[in-house]
């Protein structure tokens, strides 16, 4: 999960790290009246979006005074910065800038550490500094184990150029980072700029956080840092049912077990839809994971007939630990569950664990919009041909459900 810059102002302040005072505001009085109680000569009225560069798309403005404070407010909310629509700015301190310089932590996977990257010269693209001056960016590997100490910020500020005097006081700054980045459980922090003040203060000016989901239940407080504004409302609901989906643009719903076979599924879909009418493609990832019990199955499928963009599903499912006639069976108690929330063609493939065992299941079930196919390409086919189909069809004679189709879990709920 990303942070806003104001969360990650907000974490860095409660570990100690030196930022400037900063208060949201969704509107301009509310962001003159933010500029007034900061009482500061200038204040920096910055866009609250997930996305880099919001200086250079207008998201950043100094305000001499609460009035324009209010004015740049005014111009910001509602911008599309990047293709992130601002729904809150931070008004903040203007700070004397005399230096900026780039600090980021972050997770490197490959080599099993973490890394620290640190600039002298920050403030800008710092892709571009990477690749223009990669002599400028210190990439200094930091154990997990042992975390950013004295030995290791003088390290990475070694590295980065600094002169030991700045280094001395930059290094306690850097400590705190790895503070938050170890007790917060992040992916990654990164601070750009980082600033240096006239009076030689030491200040994160900009933070970026991202953390570790996986470690959710080790910080209860995180789950109010959850934003759920521009989330897709189908997304929503499979979280809250612990479903791994994810919404794509296509008319082909899949679901699978495994993120690798649905993966490789979408692929699949995509080719054999490639030459058809529409081309129809998927229409979103859902991983329903090893067990697929037929509580499961249908909470997925009730998820993926919601979506109106779905007109035939692909259920790809290898049998393994759970075997096929398990998922067979959950497969005609999710029908029955869902009733005439089904109403759209089901492709099923199953391989695997008592493979033929789950397809007699199926075959007895009968169901007339269950189809089942031995392989994955004439199963991804089959559904790719049934999506162009209802897409061709005449719409006078489709009994495609013109009304909102109800929730899947108002259905199951009788079962619970
Ligand atoms: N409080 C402030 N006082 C003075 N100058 C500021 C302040 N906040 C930002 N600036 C200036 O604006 C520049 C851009 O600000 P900031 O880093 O917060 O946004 P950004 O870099 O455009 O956004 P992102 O880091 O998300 O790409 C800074 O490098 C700094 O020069
Ligand atoms: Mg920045």
């Amino acid at each position: 999960m990303d942070l806003f810059e104001y969360q990650a102002r907000d974490m860095f302040e409660a570990h100690g790290v030196p930022v400037l005072r900063g208060i949201v505001a969704e509107s301009p009085e509310q962001a003159q009246l933010a500029a007034e109680q900061l009482g500061t000569p200038v204040v920096v009225v910055k866009a609250q979006v997930k996305t880099g560069g919001r200086g250079k798309a207008g998201g950043v403005k100094l305000a001499r005074s609460p009035q324009e404070a209010a004015e740049h407010a005014r111009a910001i909310l509602g911008s599309d910065i990047n293709g992130h629509t601002v729904h809150q700015v931070m008004v903040t301190e203007g700070a004397d800038i005399a230096v900026e310089y780039y600090f980021s932590l972050l997770l490197d996977r490959a080599n099993r550490r973490y890394l620290a990257m640190c600039s002298a010269q920050g403030g800008v693209d710092i892709e571009t500094l990477a690749k223009e001056h990669p002599e400028a960016l210190a990439k200094v590997p930091v154990d997990p184990r042992v975390g950013i100490d004295d030995d290791k910020a003088g390290e990475i500020l070694e590295q980065a150029g600094f002169a030991v005097r700045d280094a001395v006081v930059i290094a306690p700054v850097l400590k705190k980072l790895w503070e938050v980045y170890q007790a917060e459980d992040a992916t990654l922090v990164e601070v750009n700029p980082l600033v240096k003040t006239g009076a030689g203060r030491i200040i994160a000016l900009d933070g970026k956080v991202s953390l570790d989901e996986n470690a959710d239940f080790r910080h209860p407080q995180h789950e109010a840092l959850a934003d759920d504004t521009g989330t897709d409302p189908l997304e929503m609901r499979a979280k809250e049912k612990g479903l791994n989906y994810v919404k794509l643009d296509g008319s082909v719903g899949v679901i699978g077990n495994g993120a690798g076979l649905v993966m490789s599924t979408l692929d699949v879909v995509a080719n054999a839809g490639a030459d058809l009418p529409g081309a129809p493609r998927p229409a979103n990832f859902l991983d329903i994971g090893g067990g697929a019990s037929a509580q499961v199955m249908a909470n997925g499928l009730g998820i993926i007939l919601a979506d109106p963009q779905v007109k035939s599903v692909f259920v790809n499912v290898f049998g393994g630990i759970t075997a096929c006639n398990e998922v067979a069976n959950g497969i005609v108690h999710a029908m029955k569950m869902l009733g005439d929330v089904a109403s759209k063609p089901l492709v099923v493939r199953l391989d695997g664990n008592a493979v033929e065992v789950g397809r007699e299941i199926l075959r007895e079930f009968a169901h007339p919009l269950v189809t089942v196919v031995d392989t994955m390409d004439a199963a991804a086919r089959k559904a790719a041909e049934l999506a162009a189909d209802t897409a061709t069809t005449d719409p006078g004679q489709s009994d495609t459900p013109t009304a909102p189709i109800p929730r899947a879990d108002a259905a199951t709920s009788q079962e619970a």
